[in-house]
């Protein structure tokens, strides 16, 4: 046979035969299975010696191919003990969740399809799926018919976007020439409270760090609207240009929501963008009983909302909604000859930071459609539960908190007999029994704790509440 009709044989190692696929993908589920249920009863923090775990890597040197059902075991071992396990129900953490399991299907059935979005062109359907789901977060916040957005990869890309726009909007020659269209140094206001990745985010944007105004709060965790409107006119007295203000839903340290209808207000007179950076606290609006808390929401320009947080999905999965898709389309435009479709308000490479991107919106989709807007706000509720029990049972030990939030977090204060809280701190997440962050809630440290796992049980509670109290 000539050599024009052949073809090497495909790479077996990374293209294997269907029969050997599906007994791999068999071993890993039920290896997968095994380690989770190992996982949720044993320590949360890494065990692992990592100077032995980085020598072990250098022997790893790829010139010499190995088993995939070798390595496939040899990184579930390697991950079960080398790492903080948000799977474990007594992870009282940072905001990362035991992801939701239709969430986890998504993920499965996005790597078998692997379907690129930037275009409705070659992913017709997928990109449909998550402009409607981002229309079902956007009404239940009450935004207008015609809000859009996207699926990003966190809350600090749909936050960055919300700058973009903000800038975009505010300046005609900012699409062109940049900082540089406007009259005099750029200006956007949100509390010192605020997650401060928003100093990041300045940087990238080109408008430098000291453009972010950190506004004071009242005391309690939120944002002073009197404070915001005396900083914007002295701004402007100053020859600064303000182009936005940000109220945070659900603060990072003490899950605060700042007084929405009233920066709402300062920003509609002031004709600055407002956006709401509702990155935790927006699944509360999955909650009948809770959604109120977030009135004045249906008035922002724009909102970041995290799925991978308080809705629980698997990591990287964030929302950006506006009512203003004009803006962002205009923030986002290009033109090229080589994309499948050039839709310039629906293809999200159109519309968004990213261009190729995975799709994220299933896991929102499937686990939204799985547990509708009744099953999120039981999960919702069942989380502030859990902290409720938490809250009391300190209280009882002589424990205080710093906040006063309706939220599912808790700035806890020990007695002082427990000692400092960073040494307090160290020693229960050294423990391997729980594991709880210390945190600055209006300039004081506190423990924060935070119900992040749909699971936790009353006895998880009590292994909480026993771990804090040990003195060791
Ligand atoms: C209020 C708030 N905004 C933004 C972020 C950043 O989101 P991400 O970590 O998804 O980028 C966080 C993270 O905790 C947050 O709490």
């Amino acid at each position: 046979m000539s050599r024009r009709n052949n073809l090497p044989a495909p790479v077996t190692a990374l293209f294997p035969a269907a029969t050997e696929r599906a007994r791999i993908e068999d071993l890993l589920t039920h290896e997968l299975g095994r380690a989770m249920a190992r996982v949720s009863a044993g320590p949360i923090v890494p065990t692992i010696d990592i100077g032995a775990f980085r020598a072990e890597l250098e022997t790893l040197d790829f010139d010499k191919p190995r088993p995939l059902e070798e390595l496939l075991r040899w990184t579930i071992d390697r991950m079960e003990h080398g790492i903080v396990q948000m799977m474990q129900p007594r992870y009282f953490g940072l905001f990362n969740p035991g992801p939701s399991f239709p969430s986890q299907c998504a993920d499965r059935l996005t790597s078998a399809f692997n379907p690129q979005l930037a275009s409705s062109g070659s992913s017709p359907v997928p990109v449909e799926l998550e402009s409607h789901v981002i229309r079902a977060v956007a009404r239940r916040a009450g935004l207008p018919a015609g809000a859009t957005g996207h699926f990003a990869t966190g809350g600090s890309e749909a936050n960055y976007t919300s700058l973009i726009c903000a800038l975009t909007s505010s300046h005609p020659g900012f699409s062109a020439d940049g900082a540089r269209a406007f009259p005099g140094p750029v200006a956007f206001y949100t509390s010192r409270e605020c997650h401060i990745a928003w100093l990041k985010i300045a940087h990238q944007a080109g408008i430098g760090r000291t453009a972010l105004r950190l506004v004071a709060t009242d005391g309690r965790g939120q944002m002073d609207p009197q404070a915001l409107d005396a900083a914007i006119r002295k701004d402007r007295k100053d020859g600064l240009v303000p182009v936005m203000v940000v109220t945070t839903a659900g603060t990072t340290g003490g899950g605060m929501i700042d007084p929405l209808p009233a920066c709402a207000g300062i920003a509609e007179r002031e004709h600055l963008w407002h956006h709401v950076d509702a990155a935790w606290g927006g699944a509360a609006l999955a909650s009948e009983r809770m959604r109120g808390l977030l009135s004045g929401i249906e008035r922002a320009d724009s909102i970041t909302i995290d799925a991978h947080k308080w809705f629980a999905t698997t990591m990287g999965c964030a929302m950006f909604i506006t009512r203003h898709g004009p803006v962002l389309s205009e923030a986002f435009h290009a033109s090229t000859s080589f994309m499948p479709s050039n839709v310039a308000t629906v293809d999200p490479y159109l519309n968004s930071v990213q261009w190729s991107r995975r799709f994220l919106g299933l896991r929102l989709f499937l686990s939204l459609a799985a547990a509708g807007w009744a099953g999120y706000g039981a999960h919702v509720e069942r989380s502030v539960a859990v902290i409720d029990r938490i809250k009391e049972r300190l209280l009882a030990r002589g424990w205080s908190t710093a906040n006063d939030s309706p939220l599912a977090v808790l700035a806890a204060v020990p007695p002082a007999a427990l000692g400092d809280i960073r040494s307090l701190v160290r020693r229960v997440v050294a423990s391997g029994r729980v594991w709880v962050a210390p945190a600055t809630f209006e300039g004081r440290d506190v423990v924060r704790i935070c119900a992040t796992h749909g699971e936790t049980t009353l006895e998880d509670v009590d292994e909480l509440v026993a771990a804090l109290n040990d003195r060791g």
